[in-house]
């Protein structure tokens, strides 16, 4: 079989970022190397003390695994070493992370990432994942600044995700489609094994954490009792799968067809997930994908961001699933996001 490396098709794609000349290839380069690393620990969590609490709780109060410090520390390093970016913001530190030394004197982007994401999952040796997304910075010159981050979703140069699953996966865009790389542990390389990655217009799965059901807004209820009745011509009811690794759920039903959704609920009055490093980039894929990614109401690429850690509620998918929940939300559901 005739394979292609992450990197032979960066380089043939390079003539469509005539004026990056390279930084691209080489911020994904390292963004691959630290996966690499990240993913030999994943592989190897049940075995090694590496499992575990650390004991801290991170700047949203969650319980932060070691994992996910090993994977924060892990992008972190890959990136500065790479001298491509000129800040870093990131789920475990609570502001972002300037980067001033020779070698990124005259790096021109900046990465938001969540490192570890599904880190409920770590223990228990279920699929986890990473999300990335970078941007070009919008202050001139000097380490990275927060206002480099203040960018709509819109603005993203690229945005990825890395899977560590059954197998190890890299799905990524620059705005011109989505591919996904499969590692080839043998080889050590990530190889095109999806290429041109569309998402069905129309699926027969639907992702929510049905747990929080009372605390859902109306029009999410009511679009849940939708999903789960009979009827022959829309193939439902649908199957309900939810895994608690949002990469995860969401790469499924990229391949498959299906609906995400993490709503608003009276706990979480803004929605759980967070729009610079999880809603972002995830909504720039599936769009590239040909699907959708919105609040219920609104396109999440085109929120205005205020704050790094800023939380949103995300329906995802398939276009015409999102378009039937979107419908609910506006028919039952008064308060808007
Ligand atoms: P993280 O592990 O980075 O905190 O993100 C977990 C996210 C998302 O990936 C997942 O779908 C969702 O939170 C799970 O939340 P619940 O346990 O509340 O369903
Ligand atoms: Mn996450
Ligand atoms: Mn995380």
């Amino acid at each position: 079989m005739k394979t292609k490396t992450l990197g032979q098709f960066i380089i043939e794609k390079q003539s469509d970022f005539p004026y990056a000349k390279g930084e691209l290839s080489r911020l994904l380069r390292d963004i691959g190397i630290a996966e690499k690393i990240v993913n030999r620990e994943v592989n190897k969590a049940g075995l090694v003390e590496i499992l575990g609490e650390t004991g801290e709780t991170n700047i949203q109060g969650e319980r932060v695994k070691k994992l996910d410090v090993f994977a924060n520390d892990q992008f972190i390093a890959a990136l500065k070493a790479g001298g491509e970016v000129c800040a870093i913001a990131s789920e475990e530190n609570d502001e972002i992370i300037p980067i001033e030394s020779e070698i990124s004197k005259n790096a021109k982007y900046v990465v938001a990432m969540d490192p570890l994401d599904g880190s409920s999952n770590i223990d228990v040796n279920v699929s986890v994942g990473t999300i990335f997304s970078i941007y070009r910075r919008t202050t001139l010159s000097g380490p990275g600044t927060t206002e480099d981050f203040m960018q709509r979703g819109t603005e993203q140069f690229a945005a990825g995700y890395i899977i560590y699953g059954s197998s190890c996966m890299l799905v990524y865009t620059t705005g011109k489609g989505v591919n996904g790389f499969t590692l080839d542990p043998s080889i050590g390389e990530f190889c095109l094994s999806h290429p041109v990655m569309q998402t069905p217009k129309m699926g027969s799965v639907y992702s929510i954490n049905e747990g929080n059901y009372l605390h859902f807004p109306e029009g999410v209820k009511k679009y849940i009792k939708y999903c789960q009745e009979e009827d022959k011509a829309t193939q439902r009811p649908y199957s309900s799968r939810y895994i608690g690794s949002g990469v995860a759920d969401i790469h499924r039903n990229l391949i498959v067809g299906g609906i995400y959704i993490y709503p608003t609920t009276t706990k979480s009055p803004k929605g759980k997930l967070r729009l610079l490093y999880e809603c972002n980039p995830l909504a720039f894929i599936i769009e590239q994908a040909g699907g959708k990614a919105t609040t219920g109401g609104k396109r999440i690429m085109e929120i205005d961001i205020k704050e790094l850690h800023q939380r949103t509620p995300l329906f995802v998918g398939s276009s015409d699933m999102v378009d039937t929940a979107m419908e609910f939300m506006v028919k039952y559901t008064t308060e808007k996001v």
